[in-house]
């Protein structure tokens, strides 16, 4: 995202927050389509993704091409003024295709070859499987880069949903030349990946493998390479497709779908964004009201804070958890508007119409197998009503927060690797907790990724921060020597970028920084808890914390914990501060914890005091003002008092979203 691009808008149209779907009318009858628009129009709907996974009808045989049906439909949608999110159709490969070229078939850790008859069976690095895929997204872009009716390009959807991690004698070859990039000599890659070590070292790259299923732990640094290298590939598959896009139609705006939705890690997002001319994300509810709220605000980290576009979300169940639910009344509004208030100018779902056949035949949609006479349909309608009355906020950026919780890609995945104190740490709840217990605290926070200048921000938390690269760690004594406050927790500071440890006491980087040392870890027991001095206890981790700085202060203790005293500090330095928390503390501990360090970072919350907790606050800022949106994450009505809404207050329903005029 060198220069943020949003979507061609045909002339004349007033600028407005975009709605609307995937839509797959491969899936239907002719005369559907036109019902469809109908809808469309009922809805509020202005733009849908088309041909994700249309490569088989658009190519039926290796030199057989369809394109009418969608010439048919894209100047039918135009017609009706609904612009078409054209996706590169790369998706998902085409029976003839694979029977032809098995060697395109993914190969898992263990050797196995998936098969087609489900979706996504592509080797990233294949190279027959490229030379296929580009083919079709030129035809595509000789066919519609000129048309008025196309907004946006989608490439592909989902990169590496499903075909991430491929181990296959392709990937080999491409992780080769990837470390060979990287390093330069197979000395340099000794080094880094430790090999003097279990009778690892290499004499050539030609000897190097993927980190396939071995007799025993694979190296820690290859398996964090092969992430590295797996998430590029998928980059570089993007920027393929998108090199042809932009030589055929340079007018026309790229993006691809992100999957910042829970524990999903497999693409370096921070990175993808920088191919593309605006993000789009979708999510689907996995854990609750506080993690869409979370992912949101990271994909408006991606995005840096300029609009970003929701690809698809669902609007009640979908049909891959153990159990799917429906959505509650509200939620369907609400978690839509929670997607804008975090930077959303485009609110679309999977699907438009709910499939009648197929693996997604019980997943949710726009117009349910019941029809528009369904209380679906009918929420529907009116989020697309709710969503030009907020026109306003189109264009606008997320207003920057006081507090940022740093999100570290790279920290993620190196803490989680096998054979470490204990295999039940879990980066990302840890940062999630922050969240919840700031939401509660009633605060407004940035999620950013590691790399984002932190200067403009109070208060940093950066939860189990694990990688500290030697920029890194500069980069953060900087942000506290210039008066930032610094939060950072147990299993911080300890490997540079090849998992090297930093020697002479944890937490490693940060330890003269924080003014401590560690000389152990002591994991807890599934299920054990460790009493604190503030009357709150920890689970997961705790660390005999020794102070070694005599500014030092004592936040907070372990209370008869034998050889545990020290749990939490914070050292002054200069106007700023590096506090360690060295257990976990969870949503109710850092809650006790939270006032000291907002005080200290001089952070306070912007809600009056009767609605802290009960709402989350955020705000939109651009051209046309300042918007905040006032979401209730309760089942209770709450009062917000008079303002200038243009949607709903000045009383909150159960799960209600109101926006007004700050
Ligand atoms: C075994 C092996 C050692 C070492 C230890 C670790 O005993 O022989 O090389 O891996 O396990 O506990
Ligand atoms: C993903 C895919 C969609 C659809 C949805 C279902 O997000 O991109 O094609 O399968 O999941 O939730």
């Amino acid at each position: 995202m060198q220069n943020h691009r949003w979507l061609r808008t045909p002339e004349g149209t007033a600028p407005r927050i975009s709605f609307g779907a995937d839509y797959n009318p491969d899936q239907w009858p002719r005369e559907v389509w036109d019902e469809d628009v109908r809808l469309m129009k009922v809805a509020g709907v202005d733009v849908v993704s088309v041909a994700i996974f249309s490569w088989a009808k658009l190519q039926p045989g290796p030199d057989t091409w369809d394109f009418a049906w969608l010439d048919e439909l894209i100047d039918l949608l135009h017609a009706d003024g609904i612009g078409v999110d054209l996706a590169t159709a790369t998706a998902s490969p085409p029976p003839w295709l694979t029977i032809a070229h098995p060697e395109v078939l993914p190969v898992t850790s263990d050797g196995r070859v998936l098969s087609q008859g489900g979706r996504q069976h592509w080797r990233p690095t294949s190279p027959v499987f490229r030379e296929h895929a580009l083919t079709l997204v030129e035809k595509l872009a000789e066919r519609y880069g000129s048309h008025p009716g196309v907004v946006a390009w989608h490439v592909n959807n989902e990169l590496g949903c499903h075909n991430a991690y491929d181990f296959s004698d392709d990937a080999a070859r491409a992780f080769r030349a990837w470390l060979e990039a990287r390093y330069g000599s197979i000395a340099g890659l000794n080094h880094a990946w430790g090999t003097a070590f279990w009778s690892q070292a290499y004499g050539a790259f030609d000897e190097i493998l993927p980190p396939r299923l071995a007799a025993s732990y694979p190296n820690p640094t290859q398996q964090l390479d092969f992430l590295r290298f797996s998430s590029d590939a998928l980059i570089d598959h993007l920027v393929a497709e998108r090199e042809v896009l932009n030589r055929i139609s340079p007018d026309i705006p790229v993006t691809t779908n992100f999957m910042v939705v829970g524990g999903t890690n497999h693409a370096d997002y921070a990175k993808m964004a920088g191919e593309i001319d605006f993000v789009s994300n979708d999510h689907y509810v996995v854990e609750g009201r506080d993690e869409l709220a979370f992912s949101a605000a990271l994909t408006s980290g991606f995005a840096r804070h300029r609009p970003w576009f929701l690809m698809e979300h669902s609007t009640s169940a979908v049909n891959w958890q153990p159990v799917n639910r429906p959505k509650r009344p509200g939620e369907l509004i609400r978690d839509s508007l929670t997607h804008v208030a975090h930077g959303a100018d485009a609110v679309c779902y999977f699907q438009w119409r709910q499939s009648a056949a197929g693996a997604e035949k019980f997943h949710s949609a726009m117009v349910p197998h019941g029809g528009e006479n369904t209380r679906v349909f009918r929420d529907v309608a009116t989020l697309g009503g709710i969503l030009q009355d907020l026109s306003d906020v189109t264009g606008s950026d997320r207003a920057p927060a006081d507090v940022a919780i740093v999100f570290d890609w790279e920290s993620w995945r190196a803490a989680e690797l096998d054979s470490h104190p204990s295999e039940k740490l879990e980066y990302r709840r840890e940062a999630l907790a922050w969240w919840t217990a700031l939401m509660n605290a009633g605060i407004r926070v940035d999620v950013v990724p590691v790399g984002t200048p932190l200067a403009g921000y109070a208060l940093v938390i950066a939860p189990v921060l694990y990688s500290v690269p030697t920029a890194l760690k500069e980069s953060l004594e900087a942000y506290v020597t210039g008066g930032g406050h610094l939060v950072t927790t147990y299993f911080s500071g300890i490997a540079d970028e090849n998992d090297h440890i930093w020697l002479g006491g944890y937490p490693g980087a940060l330890r003269e920084l924080l003014g401590i040392r560690v000389e152990e870890f002591r994991p807890l027991w599934e299920g054990e808890e460790v009493a604190l001095s503030n009357g709150t206890t920890g689970s997961l981790w705790s660390e005999p914390v020794d102070v070694v700085s005599d500014d030092v202060e004592v936040l907070v203790r372990y209370e008869n914990e034998g050889e545990l005293d020290v749990a939490v500090t914070r050292r002054p330095v200069g106007s700023g501060s590096a506090a360690y928390v060295s257990t976990r503390l969870g949503v109710e501990g850092i809650g006790a914890l939270l006032s000291t360090l907002l005080d200290g970072a001089g952070v306070v919350s912007e809600l009056p005091e009767a609605i802290r907790g009960s709402v989350e606050l955020v705000s939109r800022q651009g051209a046309n003002g300042r918007f905040d949106f006032l979401i209730n994450r309760t089942d209770d009505e709450v009062a917000l008092g008079e303002g200038d809404y243009l949607y709903g207050g000045p009383t909150l329903s159960a799960r209600g979203v109101a926006v007004r005029r700050a």
